[in-house]
Order: C-alpha cells, then sequence, then structure tokens
C-alpha cells in the first residue's frame, strides 16, 4: 500500500495540465456498449477508476485496450454476458452506469446493487424508477438488479428530480437507456453537469438525436441503432478545481492548462471572493494568491451551483482564513470524513449535521492522517502542502482513484510529495 509523505509548507510556482474528466470517461465508457464495433475514446485518464470500468465491460464481452497514442479502444461487438458482478460493482459504484445501455442493447441486464459507501447513503431509486417507466421489468434478487425489456424500451415523458435534486449517473443511465427506445422520451429534471453533456454530445455523434443538451430538459427521439464513435472527453473540471485550490493554499501561483472556466463558475467565483485571482488564458488560467485568505461561505448544490466534489478541498483551504466560514453538504450530507482528519493538522472544525463551521487558523501543523474517499484525500494533500512538517497520508489508493499521480503533477511546480510503498 502506497503512502505519501508531503512536505510544508511549500508555495507553488509553475504550470500544470489537466486530465481528461474521470466522471465523464466513465459514463462514455458504458456508453459503448450501445452500438457493436470499436470506438475510440480519447482522453480519458489512466486511474483505477477507470480500469476497474475496462474489466466490468471486458467481463461483458468487450475487448478493452489502449493504443500507442493512449486512447482507449472499446470493442462492443459481442456483449454475451450483460452482468455487473458484485466483486467490481463494490469497487467502484459508477459500475451502475452500464445498466441502461445493458438493457438498451440486450434486452437484459443483471448489475449488482451498490453497497455501502464512505460519502453517505447513496441510493438508486431513481435510477430503477426511470428505467421502469421506459418499461423496463425491474426487481431486486440477491442483491442483483434484475432489469428485462425482452420488446424493447418505450419512450416516456418522466421526471427525475430526487429529494437531494438531479441525479448525474441516473440521468445517465436513463439517458442511455432512451436512445434506443421507440419514440420520444422526455427527461425532466435532469443533471446539467457538464459530464452529462458530454456524454449527450458523445451519443449524439454515435448517431443518437438529443436535444437541450445542458438543461434540465432532455428530450431523446429513439433511434433503432447507434454507431460506434471517436470521442475525446472534457477536461476534469474537479481535477481543474483541487489544483486551483492547490495555489491557492499554498499562496502560489500556477498556470493551468486545458481547463475550461466555462465548466467551473460557481468555483471561480468562490475562489475570487476567497482572494484568489484567477486570469483566463488561451487553454486554461492562471491562478494565484498574494493577500490572505478571506473566509467564505458555501452551499454545494447540482451544476451550476458549487460541486460537493469539491467541498473538502475548500475546508482545507478555508481553515487557514482570516475569520470564519460556514460549508454546507446540500448533496451527501454525511460527506464530511475529512473533518477529523483536517482536525488532526490544527484546522478548528465543527460540524453540526450537514453544516461545519470552519473558524481559521493561522496555521496547520503535520500529522499522520488517513485518506477515506477520493476528494476526502485530496483535501488532506492540499492541507499537506501548506501545513508545518511532514504530513503523512496513508491509504493513497482513494487518491489514485481520481488523480493521475498527482505527486508528478506538482512537484515541477513546487510541491515535496514523495510517495512510498509501505
Ligand atoms: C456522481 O455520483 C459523481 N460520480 C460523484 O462523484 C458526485 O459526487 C455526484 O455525482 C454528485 O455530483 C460519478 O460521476 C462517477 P447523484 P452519482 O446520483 O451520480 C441522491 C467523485 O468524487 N440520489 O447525482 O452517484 C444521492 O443520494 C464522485 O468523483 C437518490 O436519492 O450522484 C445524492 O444525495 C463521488 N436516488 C443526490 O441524489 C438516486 O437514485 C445526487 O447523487 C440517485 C441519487
Amino acid at each position: 500500500m502506497d503512502i505519501f509523505r508531503i512536505e510544508g509548507p511549500v508555495r507553488l510556482s509553475g504550470g500544470v495540465t489537466v486530465n481528461g474528466s474521470k466522471n465523464a470517461s466513465l459514463p462514455i465508457m458504458a456508453a459503448t456498449i450501445l452500438a457493436g464495433g470499436k470506438s475510440v475514446l480519447s482522453a480519458v485518464p489512466h486511474l483505477s477508476d477507470i480500469s476497474v470500468c475496462s474489466q466490468l465491460l471486458s467481463e461483458l464481452g468487450c475487448k478493452v485496450t489502449r493504443n500507442k497514442n493512449g486512447d482507449l479502444c472499446i470493442d462492443s461487438t459481442v456483449i454475451d454476458n450483460p452482468v455487473g458482478d458484485y466483486e467490481i460493482v463494490r469497487r467502484m459504484r459508477a459500475s451502475i452506469c452500464i445498466l441502461g445501455p445493458l438493457l438498451a442493447r440486450c434486452g437484459r441486464a443483471e448489475v449488482s446493487m451498490p453497497g455501502g459507501c464512505a460519502i453517505g447513503y447513496r441510493p438508486i431509486d431513481i435510477h430503477l424508477r426511470g428505467l421502469r417507466e421506459l418499461g423496463a421489468k425491474i426487481h431486486i434478487r440477491n442483491g442483483y438488479v434484475i432489469a428485462e425489456a425482452k420488446n424493447g424500451l418505450t419512450g416516456k415523458e418522466l421526471f427525475m428530480g430526487g429529494p437531494f435534486g438531479s441525479t448525474v449517473l441516473g440521468t445517465a443511465n436513463v439517458l442511455m437507456a432512451a436512445t434506443l427506445a421507440k419514440g420520444r422520451t422526455v427527461i425532466e429534471s435532469a443533471a446539467c453537469e457538464p459530464e452529462i453533456a458530454d456524454l449527450a454530445n458523445c451519443l449524439n455523434k454515435m448517431g443518437a438525436k438529443i436535444t437541450g443538451i445542458g438543461s434540465p430538459r432532455l428530450v431523446i427521439e429513439g433511434v433503432k441503432q447507434l454507431h460506434p464513435v471517436e470521442y475525446e472527453v472534457i477536461p476534469d473540471r474537479i481535477e481543474a478545481g483541487t489544483f486551483m485550490v492547490a495555489a491557492a493554499i499554498t499562496a502560489g501561483q500556477l498556470q493551468m492548462h486545458n481547463c475550461r472556466l466555462d465548466d467551473m463558475m460557481a468555483v471561480v467565483d468562490k475562489l475570487r471572493s476567497i482572494g484568489v485571482t484567477i486570469e483566463a488564458t488561451d487553454d486554461g488560467c492562471v491562478v494565484a494568491r498574494n493577500g490572505s485568505i478571506k473566509p467564505a461561505d458555501i452551499t454545494t448544490q447540482p451544476y451550476p451551483g458549487f460541486p460537493t466534489d469539491l467541498q473538502a478541498q475548500f475546508m482545507a483551504l478555508l481553515s487557514l482564513a482570516d475569520g470564519n466560514s460556514i460549508i454546507i453538504e446540500k448533496i451527501f450530507p454525511d460527506r464530511f470524513m475529512h473533518v477529523a482528519e483536517l482536525s488532526r493538522m490544527a484546522a478548528n472544525l465543527r460540524k453540526e449535521g450537514p453544516t461545519v463551521l470552519v473558524a481559521g487558523v493561522k496555521k496547520l501543523i503535520a500529522a499522520p492522517v488517513m485518506a477515506s474517499d477520493l476528494r476526502a484525500s485530496a483535501a488532506l494533500v492540499l492541507a499537506g502542502l501548506a501545513a508545518e512538517g511532514t504530513t503523512t497520508v496513508n491509504r493513497v489508493y482513494h487518491i489514485d482513484r481520481g488523480y493521475e499521480r498527482i505527486e508528478e503533477r506538482l512537484n515541477p511546480a513546487g510541491a515535496k510529495i514523495i510517495r512510498e510503498s509501505v
């Protein structure tokens, strides 16, 4: 198992290139199930979650390889085992997004129900409700979702809002299934996240007829078949946001390449109010902080609101603010595994339900800490860059799920992160 030893404090200065989006890549990989033949996806990052998804597709019957350019090639000519096994799904919840495309392509799918999750209870009831509305017969047996649509799916107008707003992968599942349904589907209260827009754009390139992309009302005219695709996934806005916080927390300056500010308005707005400057460039931006960190209030929301996937990283940043901040988590109310670990680094945090009061401190102090989930772990790395002393982050595999070799990308800009196998 790898650990990080992070020496701080440092001041980052240099450039960093943002990778393709993990959360766009995963549903797009699943979308290749919809069309027999060989698809080529570029800018898919080298992450453990991508490897798990590749294994999942291989078990269905697909052939998944990387070509010499690093593109991910998925040959989905044969799908002869429409089963998402528990052993894979338990390693990555996003596996559930094969359910819709398998059902549409094979008329049947068996996918393990995702189990517990470090960021809280994550039901899939809205996914199932949506697929049922399209005519699927669904039941749960031995921990598996068994879905059938022997005579195909039929388009329908359906509402996909839930207690916390829209659902990203629920929208992905129903959207993919609807592309091959008979007639027109309208998804009202669809997720508007850029990753869903990217999926919809990829599906259209495969021959689907989707309009309203990027809006909460997606309209899908079903087609008889889709064809394989060559597609490049969008840059990862969460990785970009994490690097922006790295520049901010170290009072440094980073030139970010391959970064789409248009996808990050809530984040950019918040950083500016905190005292961070962000200047757009041709392929990204320059992020810098000179003055003190101003306190801020953050409420996570579905896109275009502030993303839950950057809540932990901003908590690390605001721990060093000149005053008190409030962070309210409205997507995953229990997503606070980082609070106890940041407190071990001398952050002054008080959690009350889905709210954390962050009283700014003058400095963070290094400590051994435990990575718990992907974004919580990223917050610990950020805190380690700014803390006095050597922070040890255990269970680095959580970080490797979503950030490709983060140490090799931040060290050239002045970070001192050493990976060790223990
Ligand atoms: C996606 O998860 C992302 N994962 C998550 O990123 C991200 O945190 C989340 O969206 C929210 O933005 C991928 O894209 C692979 P949701 P998803 O369904 O789709 C409730 C990361 O760190 N809900 O949009 O599973 C749910 O409990 C990860 O990269 C239901 O009630 O999230 C939550 O409160 C972690 N019923 C809210 O909706 C359902 O059927 C939003 O969840 C589905 C969801």
